[in-house]
This record gives structure tokens, C-alpha cells and sequence, in this order.
């Protein structure tokens, strides 16, 4: 079943006014604004549901959630995985309850429908009564998730039959993603458990905080990185190359060579780790990004998926309503990295990014007020400024995606909302304004590509 796009909604335009650099504080809290990203982003959009590593033999399950639908992601017998919603076809009861875990099948516990791995419906509680109603088992197993898909490990599924594929939808973001997910041999693993908590601010806020704010470092997280972690942030201004990159509302936001300025990575071992790799990461994915690795930058893979590659931490900013997030927060390591270096970089996102975190509580602070005051009928009206770096588009260069010279930059944030915007306004992917202005893939150069000899900046 397509995805059928019917309400009316108010003039989107009003609200979002990228050319002017303009966003309304009312796309924060208004639920009629919030319905519509659960139907056109949140039930189309690909959307990330789990890491490869946490599927190892066949009936390894996760449970998760695409937007508000609770669903199963369950590993098959042929190495593949599936999506189900999770919620029985009878009377629509949840079919599982755990976490993660594995499984031969799924049992609802109201009248006892059982499914098994592949979401068949092979059993019930009193199954004779079911004979004798002509029941047709085979229409009633678990729904499937419309297409799952992954990329380096990633898993992502959508509900959106029509969606375009996932490599399509990530475009030339993959070449960056690779940086953090793909620069060893064997890729990246998860590594303890998944964190769930929850913020009292709109989704958005912290999914654009992660796209390309890494203005607020600074500023906000100065003092906790001085008394908790024994330096002040870097002064990005001061980094010598710096790019903000985005494509289809992705951002990605990163300095090169700046290992060891990510407060976290004052932990020695952590930046001894990373210049051991260097050479490898160089022959792998040339120069260019492995100055990458390590260095302070952020990301956001529309519309809710982020990662910091500095501190390794991965999360999913589910949406609880428009005043409410629920944060799934993973820690992210290459599969081949020694155990005690997994260990600290396992802790070191503990005590950075975590409900315990130094940052994510400053973070978590200013994000819940910009989200409160959008509640005021007279404060949600007031205009929002997104207009850093609006001449920083970088015309000439070999690198792929939308790129724009500097971090502190908001050209990824516009981007963000531009796509937001786009999605809620169209009534089909093929409807979707195209403004992506870059390289779909690298130019031959991208590899040694430095400020010194493309002219950047
Ligand atoms: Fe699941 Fe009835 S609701 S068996
Ligand atoms: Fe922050």
C-alpha cells in the first residue's frame, strides 16, 4: 500500500523561508505541523533501524521504532533481515515486548497468534475455531516493512513502497559516511547496549544541532570540557580547513587533521589509535578522509539519524509528539580495534554523550527551552535566523555533495529545513524539488583535495 497524502496543510512557506534564511519558531511545537512529518517524513523517509553487528545468527532480533510505529527488525535464515510492525494483525496487540534477544518466532499474548521468524502466521490458541471460519492464515502474518536495505553496516527501512532506493536517497553522503563506518577492514560494531532516554524538545532541534551547529561547542559545552575532561573545546574558527557538506537534508560537518581536539580524545590511547590506522585509512580511502577520522565533526543523516564521529556516538532522535524526543543512543568502533581501545572509546561516550554526559545534559538543557518558548503564542511567531555562511558554496571542487567552505557555517541547517519543507509540501518523491547542486560522486582529485591546492575557502 502507497502511502496516501490527503490532509490539507497550512502554507508550509510560511513557516520555512530558506532564500531569507528564515524559519518559524511554530514548527517546533505545532501538532498539526507534527502529524504531517509522521505521514510524509517519518512514513516515507528512509530511516535508520539498526547496525549489522547487532544481528549475528539467524532469529537475532531488535525491537525499535520508525517514527511512532513500534516495529521488529529479525535477522533470516539466508543472512537478510526483515521489518515488521510490531503489533498483531488480530487486534493489533504488541508481539514484542523485549528489547533484543533471540527467537525461533513471536507469540502475541492476547489469543495467542504465533509467527514465525519470516512473519508467517503459523499458529493459534484454539486453531480449530479458525478451520472451521474458512480463516486463511497466509493473509494474516505480521506487515512488512516496505523495503529494508543498508549501507556499511547501517540497516535502514521505510514504509514508503515509492521511496527511491537507499543508495539513491543517501547519494554522495555515502563517501563521507565511509570516513567513520568503512576506513578498516571488517567495518564497525556496536559495542554494549542501546541507551534509550528522553528530552522534552521537538526532533528537529536536535537533529540540526547535529547537521552542522558546531557554532554552540564552545560556547556550550566549554565549561563542562574544562571541568570534566580538563580543556576547553578548540576554537574552530582557528582550524585551518573546515567544510560543512549536505545532500538530500543530510549534513555533514567536519575540520580536517584536528585529532585530538575532540575533548574525549585527550585520552591518549584513543589518539595513538587513530595515527596508528592513519597509514591504512590513507590507502584505503586516500588523504582527504583520512584527515577526517577522529577530527571534530557531526552528522545527521535526514531526518533523524546522527553520529559524531569524534566521540563515536550514534543516535536516533525518535519522535514523542512535538515536545518530545526519545533518544536511542548506540557507541560505534571498528570491528578490528583492540578491546581496550573499544572499552574507552565505550566510556569516553559515557561520559560525553550519554543521560549521564557532561554535553548531552548542556545539550539536552538549551535544546528543551528552544523548544518551551515555541509554545508561547506570541514567541512562536518571532522569526528564526539560519543565515551563517549564505556565499560559502564552493563551485569549483572535486568533492561530492553540496560543499561549503567552514564549519561554522549554517548552510547545513538551510539544507535540513529545505528538505523538510520539500517533503511536506509534495504529495510524491517525483514531486520533490531537486536542490542539490553537487557532484553526485567524487571528482578524480577528491582523494588529496586540500585548501591549498583547490583554492577553497
Ligand atoms: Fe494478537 Fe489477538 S491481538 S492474538
Ligand atoms: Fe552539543
Amino acid at each position: 500500500k502507497t502511502i496516501d497524502i490527503t490532509d490539507a496543510l497550512p502554507d508550509i512557506d510560511d513557516f520555512c523561508d530558506i532564500p531569507n534564511a528564515r524559519i518559524s519558531g511554530e514548527i517546533f511545537h505545532r501538532q498539526d505541523i507534527y502529524e504531517q512529518e509522521l505521514e510524509k517524513i517519518f512514513a516515507r523517509c528512509w530511516l535508520f533501524v539498526g547496525h549489522e553487528s547487532q544481528f549475528k545468527k539467524a532469529g537475532d532480533y531488535i525491537t525499535t521504532t520508525m517514527g511512532e510505529d513500534d516495529v521488529i527488525i529479525v535477522r533470516q535464515k539466508n543472512g537478510s533481515h526483515k521489518a515488521f510492525i510490531n503489533a498483531c494483525p488480530h487486534r493489533g496487540n504488541k508481539v514484542c515486548f523485549s528489547e533484543s534477544g533471540n527467537a525461533r518466532g513471536f507469540i502475541c499474548n492476547y489469543h495467542g497468534w504465533s509467527f514465525n521468524i519470516e512473519g508467517n502466521l503459523i499458529g493459534q490458541h484454539e486453531s480449530g475455531i479458525y478451520e472451521s471460519s474458512q480463516f486463511d492464515a497466509s493473509k494474516w502474518g505480521l506487515r512488512e516493512v516496505a523495503q529494508i536495505d543498508s549501507y556499511k553496516g547501517l540497516i535502514f527501512a521505510t514504509f514508503d513502497a515509492q521511496a527511491p532506493s537507499l543508495e539513491e536517497y543517501l547519494g554522495p553522503m555515502t563517501w563521507y559516511l565511509d570516513a567513520l563506518f568503512d576506513n578498516q577492514e571488517g567495518g564497525t560494531e556496536f559495542v554494549g547496549g542501546c541507551i534509550r532516554s528522553t528530552m522534552d524538545c521537538n526532533w528537529k532541534i536536535a537533529a540540526e544541532n547535529f547537521v552542522g551547529d558546531i557554532l554552540h561547542a564552545g560556547w556550550t559545552h566549554d565549561s563542562a570540557a574544562r571541568a570534566m575532561l580538563g580543556g576547553a573545546v578548540s576554537k574552530v574558527s582557528d582550524f585551518e580547513e573546515s567544510y560543512s557538506v549536505n545532500w538530500n537534508g543530510h549534513g555533514y560537518e567536519f575540520a580536517l587533521d584536528t585529532v585530538g581536539n575532540v575533548a574525549v580524545l585527550g585520552e591518549s590511547a584513543l589518539n595513538k589509535y587513530l595515527h596508528t590506522i592513519k597509514p591504512s585509512v590513507i590507502d584505503r580511502l586516500g588523504e582527504f578522509r583520512a584527515n577526517m577520522i577522529g577530527s571534530v565533526s557531526s552528522c545527521t543523516i535526514f531526518p533523524n539519524f546522527s553520529f559524531l564521529p569524534g566521540q563515536n556516538t550514534v543516535r536516533i532522535w525518535q519522535p514523542r509528539g512535538p515536545n518530545k524526543i526519545e533518544l536511542f543512543t548506540w557507541v560505534v568502533v571498528n570491528k578490528t580495534a583492540p578491546e581496550d581501545i573499544k572499552e574507552k572509546w565505550r566510556k569516553g561516550a559515557m561520559i560525553t554523550f550519554s543521560p549521564t554526559g557532561v554535553f548531552e545534559m548542556d545539550d539536552g538543557e538549551n535544546w528543551e527551552y528552544c523548544t518551551k518558548t515555541a509554545r508561547g503564542r506570541v514567541t512562536s511567531q518571532q522569526d528564526l535566523f539560519v543565515g551563517l555562511g549564505m556565499d560559502t558554496y564552493l563551485e569549483e571542487t572535486d568533492l561530492p555533495a553540496n560543499v561549503y567552505s567552514g564549519q561554522l557555517n549554517e548552510a547545513n541547517s538551510r539544507a535540513f529545513y529545505q528538505y523538510w519543507g520539500d517533503l511536506l509540501k509534495s504529495p510524491s518523491w517525483d514531486a520533490m524539488p531537486n536542490n542539490n547542486k553537487g557532484k553526485a560522486k567524487a571528482g578524480p582529485k577528491a582523494s588529496q583535495i586540500s585548501d591549498k591546492t583547490d583554492g577553497i575557502g
